[in-house]
């Protein structure tokens, strides 16, 4: 396993994505993803597995401290009044008196920015989080959150080949933080791409194995796949025993183009 190390926290470069994954089938691949080796694992309220996965963390035999725990708040609870009770019934419902990180899951322009980084910085003050982010934040918004002095170290957005997150990694990286690539297989449209499967066949690996080699030998990137399938989720793991050359990873690099990105809601934002 990779780690990414910033001044504040290390943290397990490849964590897994737990979105679709709900009740005994989400504590039940926790459970597995935590026997193979997994130390790193992505929730969010919004994802109502938050307990299933509490039931997993309870009857593992991995320390608590050895798991990298991230949830995200969502923007209906970013108002005063409304965010600390959210968080307090995560924990609740993750057996847990803390988590490594806690995101705000989207902008949410309705409420001023300022009334929830100062409710996010008191769960952190608090002891209820280690650690403090952002997701789907543009450059413009993670620097307003840290002008209102919140020590963020982390943006979650959708990065992978076919999306450049360039100008994000770049404000992260000055800023001694890390992105979290989200969807890092491109909900898997990376298998069958030719490029990807002919780097894929000379590695003995898949294509999705690829896509997130290429994440993991990034500085200050993290990756978060998800599968509904044991084997997969096995296989998301199985790349630590390869490094793509340069010439590699500028193949993969090239492979951005402008409709590459996947998730853009209504509620979305404007996208560096
Ligand atoms: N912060 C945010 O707003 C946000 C948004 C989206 C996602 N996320 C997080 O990021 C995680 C990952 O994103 P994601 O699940 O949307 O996308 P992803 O990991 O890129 O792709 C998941 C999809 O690919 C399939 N798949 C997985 N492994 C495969 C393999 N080896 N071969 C072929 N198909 C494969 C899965 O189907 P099977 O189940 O059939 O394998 C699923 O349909 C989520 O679980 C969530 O934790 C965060």
């Amino acid at each position: 396993m990779k780690h990414i190390t910033l001044p504040s926290a290390t943290i397990p470069a490849l964590g897994l994505g737990t979105y679709r994954l709900k009740d005994q089938a989400a504590t039940s691949m926790v459970d597995y993803a935590l026997g193979i080796g997994y130390r790193h694992l992505d929730t969010a309220q919004m994802y109502q597995n938050e307990a299933a996965i509490g039931k997993a963390l309870a009857q593992t035999s991995v320390p608590r401290e050895d798991i990298f725990l991230t949830t995200k708040v969502w923007p209906d609870r970013f108002a005063r009044g409304a965010f600390v009770p959210s968080v307090e019934e995560s924990l609740n419902k993750l057996q847990t008196s803390y988590v490594d990180l806690l995101l705000l899951h989207w902008p949410n322009p309705s409420v001023p920015l300022e009334e929830t980084v100062t409710e996010l910085v008191k769960i952190q003050e608090r002891g209820l989080a280690r650690h403090i982010g952002v997701s789907n934040f543009n450059t413009d918004l993670i620097q307003q959150t840290l002008d209102l002095g919140a020590p963020i170290i982390n943006n979650q957005v959708e990065y992978h080949v076919f999306l450049s997150q360039e100008k994000v990694l770049e404000t992260i990286r000055e800023k001694e933080m890390m992105l979290t690539a989200y969807c890092p297989i491109a909900k898997a449209k990376v298998v069958g791409h030719p490029a990807i499967q002919a780097i894929a066949a000379k590695h003995g690996k898949t294509e999705p194995q690829i896509a997130l080699r290429w994440l993991m030998q990034q500085p200050n990137v993290a990756a978060i796949p998800s599968s509904t399938k044991k084997e997969r989720v096995k296989a998301h793991i199985e790349i630590f025993d390869m490094e793509l050359s340069r010439a590699d990873m500028q193949v993969l690099s090239a492979l951005h183009h402008p409709k590459g990105r996947m998730v853009d809601p209504d509620f979305g934002q404007v996208w560096d």
